[in-house]
């Protein structure tokens, strides 16, 4: 297909479907329909919120979701919801959750939650004129902000302050206003991004009004106004620590596995190829927990991997140590999530989610968040240092390949018992299946 399609989202549902079979699948058009409509959901009101969030939706896409027991934070037991599609995932989070539940268990605090926004824009002029301009109408700002920003104030948020920035050295002309907010409970994102609008209105009115400006001065032009993902101060740590010999692994002493696993968090440190590795195995548990909880993941995921790299270097999000016979291991990272707003009040699972977890403030999701991850890389670099990562993963892999076969639960039963005591890889799984077929025939 080559020429474009114009009018497609005034097209009903069932007039994209038409579309999207008769251009594509022409000749399976019952087929592809029933894929489609298999995952419309019976109620209808349900399907109609889901028709909303997006343009366009045509079905739904499931991810399974998953809940991880066992976790024991800060004195309190959680049971962890995550969404994910990854088959050992929450295995892995429920068995470092146990491992630790006996040991202790995680301590997490939130460091800082400053939220971050930006107005980025272009003046031709004197810099000292800029800065006694800046310093004249930042009280404006603020004030101009007062519709948008009187009900987070009355709850304690709010605007925390605006700063001029110029980066000029970098780009000619080119300067911000960098403005810090806390938002409480809410991710912000609406919050911050009307804030930044409305700078950039009263900025730019201000600038014309102003009779210390030439006019080319005065004619300030806003290229944008949009809050970053980027939360270095937005911080939370979580840790795990317990005397070495209770680290006591099957018949691997305390100290032997110690070792191994602290330099594995070290190779991590300073070799990106691995690090990337390392630090995609925590985000496979924060991910699944930013999602189950109606969080944006891409928000958190662009944020992360930034902090990874503010040294320069991209490097391992977690860190290891023994000292005086204690092992600890910990996280600290950036999560701008919210529990209110958004998908939260909207979807029927998020709002499940978040009533699990004792309907947590920011603060209390950020530190599970935290957890999740920790315990994630813990469960990865455990399996790595010692049995390798394979036999856990294909173990669970094997129902994965048994339904890619459309194996009956008879079969999968009989497999998953033969399987338990050998390796499987995915031609063994098929061998087995098809010896089955045959001697059953
Ligand atoms: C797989 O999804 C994640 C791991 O590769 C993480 C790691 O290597 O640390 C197992």
């Amino acid at each position: 297909m080559t020429t474009s399609v114009s009018g497609f989202s005034k097209l009903n549902k069932s007039e994209k479907i038409d579309w999207i079979l008769n251009h594509y699948f022409p000749n399976h058009k019952p087929e592809y329909r029933g894929i489609l409509e298999q995952y419309w959901n019976t109620d209808n009101q349900l399907q109609q919120l889901h028709d909303e969030f997006i343009e366009n939706t045509i079905t739904n896409y499931y991810l399974p979701f998953g809940v991880a027991p066992n976790f024991l934070i800060n004195n309190q037991v959680y049971t962890i919801p995550m969404a994910i599609e990854e088959s050992s995932v929450v295995a892995a989070a429920s068995k470092a959750a146990k491992f630790w539940f006996d040991r202790g268990g995680f301590k997490a605090e939130v460091l800082s939650t400053t939220k971050i926004g930006q107005v980025h824009f272009m003046y031709k002029g004197n810099l000292k004129k800029l800065q006694t301009y800046f310093e004249a109408i930042k009280p404006k700002l603020i004030e101009d902000c007062k519709p948008i920003t009187k009900n987070m104030e009355n709850r304690g948020g709010g605007i925390l302050d605006i700063v001029l920035v110029d980066q000029t050295e970098h780009l000619a002309n080119y300067y911000q206003l960098h403005a810090t907010f806390d938002t409480l409970d809410a991710m912000g994102a609406n919050f911050i991004n009307s804030c930044l609008e409305q700078f950039s209105k009263t900025f730019k009115h201000g600038a014309l009004a102003y009779n210390a400006f030439t006019s080319a001065e005065a004619n300030i032009d806003i290229v944008m106004s949009i809050l970053s993902n980027y939360v270095p101060e937005c911080l939370v740590r979580a840790e795990v620590s317990c005397p070495v010999e209770d680290l006591k692994n099957g018949n691997i002493e305390g100290e032997a596995f110690a070792n191994k696993f602290i330099q594995a968090v070290k190779i991590a440190e300073i070799e990106p190829y691995r690090a990337v590795t390392h630090n995609k195995g925590i985000m496979n548990g924060i991910d699944a927990v930013v999602l189950a909880t109606g969080n944006d993941f891409r928000a958190i995921e662009a944020g992360v991997h930034a902090y990874a790299s503010k040294n320069g270097r991209y490097s391992s999000l977690t860190h290891a140590s023994v000292e005086h016979g204690i092992f600890k291991f910990w996280i600290e990272i950036p999560l701008a999530l919210g529990t209110v707003g958004g998908l939260t009040g909207l979807h029927p699972l998020v709002k499940l989610a978040l009533e699990m977890l004792n309907t947590p403030s920011a603060k209390e999701l950020m530190k599970i968040v935290a957890v999740a991850g920790l315990a994630q890389n813990f469960g990865a670099l455990r399996s790595l240092t010692t049995t390798g990562i394979q036999q856990g993963h294909m173990k669970m892999h094997l129902m994965n390949i048994l339904n890619q076969f459309n194996a009956n639960a008879d079969e999968k039963r009989i497999l998953a018992a033969q399987f338990k005591a050998t390796t499987v890889s995915h031609s063994a799984v098929v061998e087995a299946l098809e010896n089955l077929r045959l001697h059953r025939e």
